[in-house]
């Protein structure tokens, strides 16, 4: 399909400016990767890493869907891309849990960050016990359904799918799940936003590491990872960027 693989990397509340060395330690062990790389480091960090960066792109881990206004703590996503963003993330499991966040919200927020000219990474994935129940193709069916605004083009959305029960828990699901969800994905973006749904990457996030990073990558339908703990650190990063790069 022609869609370039992404590495992403998700640093969650992570990341003091010591941290940008790993930033210049990364670009040094991959001056020209063959796949895209971002990093989505504390909002704090935002501006000084893209100053930093020459070859990696950077991101905001959340939004807020207004673009400017008395919202205490929140971070517009015209900020974020003033800042030196790219891309941000919306409606990661974990701002779903702490802070109630609804399909509708991630939404809102995807279009702001279209608005903002950045890149929507949208992550949907379901619990354990969703899982166990057999209902983990439905509820990420639904939540793409709810969170996916019209207008979503491979230009400027990403989808990652991220089960609850995979994130830091070392578990992974097996390459036929993956590549269950992937496959239904692909499919449920198709029915909704038709032709374009082909140029949309999905990434998997969940416990990815240097060591599994390319069988997933080899699997049907996934453009690359969503990275947390793998990410902080330019040794383990690298490692998945590679196999990114080889896929
Ligand atoms: P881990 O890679 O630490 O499991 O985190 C995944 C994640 O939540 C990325 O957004």
């Amino acid at each position: 399909m022609g869609r370039r693989k992404l590495a992403a990397g998700n640093w969650k509340m992570n990341g003091v400016k010591a941290a940008l060395g790993e930033i210049t330690a990364l670009e040094a062990a991959h001056p020209a990767p063959d796949c895209d790389v971002l990093i989505c480091p504390p909002a704090t960090l935002v501006a000084a890493m893209a100053d930093a960066a020459k070859v990696i792109s950077v991101g905001g881990q959340d939004c807020h869907a207004a673009a400017s206004g008395a919202h205490t703590g929140d971070i517009a996503a015209e900020l974020l891309a003033d800042a030196g963003a790219s891309a941000v993330i919306v409606g990661h499991s974990e701002r779903r849990a702490d802070h109630g966040e609804t399909d509708a919200d991630v939404n809102a927020k995807a279009q702001a960050a279209w608005r903002a000219g950045l890149i929507a990474i949208i992550c949907v994935g379901e619990t354990e016990a969703q899982r166990d129940a057999g209902q983990a193709l439905a509820v990420v069916g639904g939540q793409m359904a709810g969170s996916i605004p019209q207008g979503a083009t491979g230009a400027n959305t990403v989808i990652a799918y991220e089960p609850v029960w995979a994130i830091g828990t070392g578990k992974v699901p097996t390459l036929a799940d993956i590549a269950q969800m992937h496959d239904h994905m692909r499919a449920v973006l198709g029915a909704s936003h038709g032709a374009e749904a082909d140029a949309v990457r999905f990434l998997y996030g969940g416990s990815v590491k240097p060591g599994n990073a390319a069988e997933i990558f080899a699997v049907s339908n996934v453009d690359g990872a969503l990275v947390g703990g793998a990410s902080l650190k330019a040794a383990d990063f690298g490692g998945i960027v590679a196999a990114a790069s080889e896929g």
